[in-house]
């Protein structure tokens, strides 16, 4: 089935996977992959590419009717650290791309949108073990303010506008391809490029600091099959909870030293770990299950595996 697929902010953790399946799925020439900075070769060379950014209406609007695009999957935002250090600038990217999009729909220019949110929309006061989908959640981050405030309006849009908004609160995401963009959970993907390069890593989370996370092929098989359901079967248009596993660095490491031994964790906490410690542990994702069968593949053990291999033949 061909139908034609913007990505903006292609070119990141996430984008960058997400484009190279959505190609696989559709067809190299029915995925436009654009971005304000040029990516790796693999996803340049792979397909039609255009410099956007995705705080210009008009110009999204040219791109969308040039190739016709039906579909947006909008992966531009500002990361959990990074927002702390330029809240404004996080703020507006965040929420004016989001309007950019939501508009678009509202206009009957594309028919679906993907949008990610986070388990950043949870707050120190929410319950931490298996958070449930609807909690209390007050967020103490500006991104994960801008995540929530995110739901809020796609939920609207839904509910006024009929516009086919889907989404899901990503956990943090461990990749190989492309490394994370500035998230409080990079030090994930930075332990095993570190455990191979340096057989050693200093953390800036502090020991026990059990956070949810989820390997890539896990977040793209996620983000394919919420948009592929039938329309009728989402119950839930702010953002649906998704979970895969829940550790603490310290069982990274542990799971690391498995296959290099002589690996050496130390810990040396930043800001980020207040970020952290106001974020779930784990996360109730049985509304994702019911609703459009999710079931998460990978595990600690065979995430480990697949980023020592892979970081291995990539280098
Ligand atoms: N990676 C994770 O662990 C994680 C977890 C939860 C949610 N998310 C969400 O998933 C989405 C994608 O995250 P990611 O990890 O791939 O982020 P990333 O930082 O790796 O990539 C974001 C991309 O957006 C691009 N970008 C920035 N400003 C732009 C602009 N004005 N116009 C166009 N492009 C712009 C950047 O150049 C970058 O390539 C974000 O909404 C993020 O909040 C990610």
């Amino acid at each position: 089935m061909q139908k034609s697929i913007l990505i903006i902010g292609a070119c990141g953790q996430i984008g960058t996977e997400l484009t190279m399946a959505l190609r696989e799925k559709y067809g190299a020439d029915s995925v436009i992959a654009s971005d304000i900075r040029e990516g790796s070769d693999s996803l340049m060379q792979s397909g039609p590419f255009e410099l956007l950014d995705a705080t210009d209406y008009a110009a999204i609007e040219d791109v969308v009717m040039h190739y016709e695009i039906e579909e947006v999957y909008l992966m531009a935002a500002m990361l959990s650290a990074t927002a702390e250090k330029f809240p404004m600038r996080a703020w507006n990217l965040n929420m004016n791309s989001l309007f950019n999009i939501l508009n678009l729909a509202k206009e009957k220019k594309i028919t679906k949108v993907f949008w990610p949110s986070s388990i950043a929309v949870f707050g120190p006061n929410t319950p931490k073990e298996q958070t449930p989908q609807n909690t209390l959640m007050e967020p103490s981050t500006v991104y994960g303010i801008s995540k929530q405030s995110g739901e809020r309006w796609c939920e609207y849009y839904f509910k006024k506008f009929g516009v086919d908004v889907r989404s899901v609160r990503y956990p943090g995401l461990i990749s190989w391809k492309t490394l994370p963009g500035g998230g409080t959970t990079d030090y994930a993907v930075e332990i095993y490029h570190k455990a191979l390069e340096e057989k050693e890593y200093t953390c800036f989370l502090a020991e026990g600091t059990k956070l949810p996370m989820m390997f890539m092929d896990d977040a793209i098989r996620a983000t394919i099959s919420i948009m592929d359901a039938d329309s009728d079967t989402l119950k839930i248009r702010s953002s649906y909870n998704l979970g895969a596993m829940s550790f603490g660095p310290e069982e990274i490491a542990a799971s690391i030293k498995n296959h290099i031994p002589d690996f050496e964790m130390s810990y040396e906490p930043d800001f980020r770990q207040a970020i952290a410690d106001s974020w779930p542990s784990s996360i109730d994702d049985s509304k994702a299950s019911e609703d459009w069968n999710w079931k998460p593949e990978f595990d600690l053990e065979k995430t480990t595996k697949e980023m020592l291999e892979n970081l291995v033949k990539s280098n």
